[in-house]
């Protein structure tokens, strides 16, 4: 195997906790396109929170890891690793400008005899009809000939401290059965759960996009199931705990979903699907399902308070969270905006209140002002949207009145405080 000089595009939540595992056993260096995140990480600080200040400080100063923007610098890499984002458009369509864009990249530097990994979840067949072409015209080289390809997807979990890059069993492949030993030999050597590898960089990418989109679908189910329960006026926590005693039925709860993975990603493939003259119904449904539960929470809510003989008109409600996921920053795609934005046609009276989240962001990305700091006063409702640790220990009857209605979106409040749970 020749001696590897690696180098990971793109260091957000996926790049970065890769690109600083690999340089414990390989040289590396970290390419990304924005020089505030490059200046932060060169500086010791991760703003994901997913690579703490003593690992990255750890590898730029007895590792040699470094991070830039600057294209010379990564010239003389041979084993170049793709992990840029692959968003939706304002239609829910997959939007391949950062994967192309890092395919230029790759193309601008690339030399015979090197190698490029694609992490980026995508549907099958983008790594070698989209990105690979994009290499090949930009850098004069042909593709199998000239230079390679592997594709290995990320399973990260943002704010998932159990499930470090380290621990996490991967899927390699590669496009020729030589190439892909040497990219499952690459990841074998940093993982400590080992790899599995796929017979194809198509059959690798339709796994890492059947994972999350399993996902999707089977909470659009606990969902409808949440929906038909509330009606009936059954607890839908209580028939999943009852179900769960069964040795086959898989546990999952209702929930808000959000981030740039499973609320994302299913649409990826939907369209594919669709080019190949099927229509994904399944995937389809339990999009639109997902997407619908926070206008959902919005509406019980005010009903409950309606019951009650709690006014809505200019209410006072409080939101406990903000982020996409507990005990994380990341506010990509979060369903909690749409609780807001439905309560807002009702009230101006608005307080979110998220520790995690960075202030800034929410108001630039969302429009919307939250507070950092715990919250002072009663409130006509509160909403717990996000399961923060804080919230587990916030001292939530301080908050209330006598009338207030609580809302408990993720089933962690005590049951005698609440009046309605997802
Ligand atoms: N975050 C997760 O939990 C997770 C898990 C599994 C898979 N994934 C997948 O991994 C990919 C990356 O996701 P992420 O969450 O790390 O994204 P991210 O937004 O956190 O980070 C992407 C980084 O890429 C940089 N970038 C964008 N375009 C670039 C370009 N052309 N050249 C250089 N840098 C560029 C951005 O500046 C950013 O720092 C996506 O396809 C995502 O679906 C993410």
């Amino acid at each position: 195997m020749f001696e590897k000089k690696i180098c990971v595009i793109g260091l957000g939540y996926v790049g970065l906790p890769l690109a600083r595992l690999f340089s414990t056993k390989f040289p590396t260096i970290g390419f990304d396109m924005n020089q505030q995140r490059v200046d932060a990480l060169m500086a010791g600080h991760d703003a994901t929170l997913e690579v703490s200040d003593k690992l990255l400080q750890e590898a730029l100063a007895t590792h040699g890891f470094t991070c830039t923007t600057d294209l010379e610098k990564i010239r003389d890499c041979n084993f170049y690793v793709v992990a840029v984002p692959t968003p939706v458009d304002k239609n829910n369509r997959p939007d391949l400008k950062p994967l192309l864009g890092a395919s230029e990249t790759v193309g601008k530097v690339i030399s015979k005899g090197d190698i490029v990994v694609y992490e980026s979840t995508v549907y099958p067949g983008v790594t070698e009809e989209e990105c690979l072409p994009v290499v090949e015209r930009v850098s004069g080289l042909k593709y199998n000939i000239d230079f390679f390809a592997g594709y290995s997807p990320e399973r990260i979990n943002p704010g998932d401290k159990l499930h470090t890059v380290e621990k996490i069993k991967k899927v390699t492949s590669g496009s020729t059965p030589e190439i892909a030993d040497i990219v499952d030999n690459v990841y074998n050597s940093v993982l400590i759960n080992g790899t599995h590898k796929a017979p194809s960089i198509k059959v690798a990418e339709a796994s890492k996009i059947i994972e999350n989109s399993q996902r999707d679908v089977n909470i659009a189910f606990m969902n409808e199931l949440a929906k038909i329960f509330n009606a009936m006026g059954i607890d839908t926590h209580d028939v999943i705990e009852a179900a769960s005693s069964k040795w086959n039925f898989i546990k999952l709860s209702p929930g808000l979903v959000g981030g740039h993975c499973i609320s994302v990603d299913p649409y990826y493939l939907i369209q594919k699907a669709q080019v190949y003259g099927v229509m994904p119904r399944i995937m389809s449904n339990a999009r639109r399902l997902n997407d619908g539960m926070g206008d959902y929470v919005a509406q019980q809510t005010i009903k409950l308070m309606n019951k009650k003989g709690v006014l809505v008109k200019d209410a006072s409600i409080l939101i406990l969270g903000i982020t996409f996921k507990e005990n994380c920053t990341d506010i990509r795609n979060t369903k909690v905006v749409d609780i807001y934005h439905t309560l807002k046609e009702y009230t101006d009276n608005i307080t979110v209140y998220d520790p995690w989240a960075d202030a800034a962001r929410v108001k630039s990305e969302y429009g919307i002002c939250i507070t950092n700091t715990p919250p002072l006063g009663t409130f006509s409702a509160i909403i717990l949207a996000v399961a923060h640790r804080e919230f587990l220990s916030l001292d939530i009857q301080s908050l209330m009145s006598a009338q207030t209605v609580i809302y408990d979106v993720k089933g962690v409040l005590p049951r005698d405080i609440i009046d309605g749970r997802l």
